[in-house]
């Protein structure tokens, strides 16, 4: 008997969801996402309207199983400005994360970034509750995580914090996970890694694979896959979009749509945690693009070829620079960036030594 509710219907729609996500692959985790109900750890989701409004979705609404197990990322969770604070991450990005993990019975896994619970349900589930341990910087999300998971039937270690700083009390772990944007890996969770750790991790817009090789070193290459997690939460900047509107103009020939698309992922590794917006016109078409950095750098650039900048970096000129660098136009393969960790430097390489390479802003402890 359940402890949740379950119909013939959600049954069917999990039982075909979890078939359809595990095609063509090798099957390790198809009984979990068959097993566990997502709908328990999302019983609520925010769609976005044509007007921008988020509207609640729950059981018993039109569509809510069906999305609930369907293949998309779902906002749990929304501040008081209306942006997403928390999501279930889309499934098939989640599958690819935990293949990637390899994870093998008896691992220890630290997972940063509990959100709904679902991802720390599937991994009891493949694991057993005893090898998991979760951390969300929410206090009320791990509240509502631990009572789902409750439901499901897992009662792994969770805690409220700061997940960038691991969970020293049950280290080392022999795998690590985070579901949170990082701009380079914490060095908590390399301290807390066991011998031959792998760590699985979103970093700028990818998703990156790395081995420990030895105490404080690590070494791996982006997986294939684009991807764009919330990041973790750190105090805001607001631009000076204002400031950057008085500046001297300059002119450039990289159209702003690159870096909204081509150069979208070199640029989150140039320009950790860089946000961008745009300005569109009355057809919906981009006519220019803001870019800002924590430090209140800011450059603007429109349709003309007209660019702003202030602040204390020339943030176009790191873009001039990668558009210089990746002319391929029919994209970028993550796979071909190779992330170096030591105890002093977190480095990104491009293609092989000699090409170019990026330090990654690494946190002191
Ligand atoms: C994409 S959601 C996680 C999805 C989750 N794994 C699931 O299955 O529902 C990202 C989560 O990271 C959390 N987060 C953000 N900054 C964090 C931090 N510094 N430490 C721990 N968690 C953090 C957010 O509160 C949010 O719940």
């Amino acid at each position: 008997m359940n402890a949740w509710p379950d119909t013939g219907t959600s049954a069917a729609l999990r039982q075909k969801y979890a078939t359809d996500l595990a095609l063509d692959r090798d099957g390790e985790w198809l009984q979990a996402f068959a097993d566990v109900p997502r709908h328990v750890f999302v019983p609520r989701f925010f769609t976005q309207g044509t007007d921008a409004a988020w509207h609640p979705v729950a059981w018993g609404d039109v569509g809510y199983l069906e999305a609930v197990y369907g293949d998309a990322a779902l906002t749990t969770q929304l501040d008081e400005h209306g942006i997403p604070t928390s999501s279930s991450s889309q499934p098939s990005v989640m599958l690819t994360m935990l293949e990637a993990l390899d994870v093998h019975d008896g691992n220890r896994v630290f997972e940063l970034g509990t959100g709904t619970g679902y991802n720390t349900a599937l991994l009891s589930h493949r694991l057993g509750e005893k090898r998991v341990t979760s951390v969300d910087v929410d206090p009320g999300l791990v509240a509502a995580a631990i009572g789902r998971l409750k439901q499901a039937g897992h009662s792994p270690t969770l805690a409220a914090g700061d997940g960038a700083l691991g969970y020293p009390r049950r280290a080392p772990y022999d795998r690590i996970i985070a579901t949170a944007g990082l701009h380079a890996i914490p060095p908590a969770l390399l301290e807390q890694a066991a011998e031959d750790a792998v760590i699985v991790a979103p970093l700028g817009y990818g998703i990156i694979r790395a081995q420990v090789t030895a105490p404080g070193h690590a070494t791996g290459r982006f997986l294939p896959t684009p991807a764009h997690f919330m990041t973790l939460r750190t105090p805001a900047t607001a631009p000076d979009l204002d400031a950057v509107r008085n500046e001297e103009p300059g002119t450039t020939s990289v159209a702003p749509h690159d870096v909204l698309e081509r150069l979208k992922f070199p640029l989150s590794l140039a320009l950790p945690g860089y946000t961008s917006c745009t300005w569109k016109d009355d057809q919906g078409q981009v006519t220019a693009v803001g870019l800002w950095t924590a430090d209140g750098s800011v450059a603007s650039v429109d349709t003309t070829g007209t660019v702003r900048q202030s602040g204390p970096r020339r943030l176009w000129d790191s873009v001039e620079e990668l558009a210089a660098t990746f002319t391929e136009a029919e994209g970028i393969a993550r796979d071909d960036f190779l992330l170096t960790i030591t105890p002093t430097r977190q480095t990104i390489t491009y293609r092989e030594t000699g090409g170019p390479s990026w330090h990654l802003p690494t946190p002191s402890r």
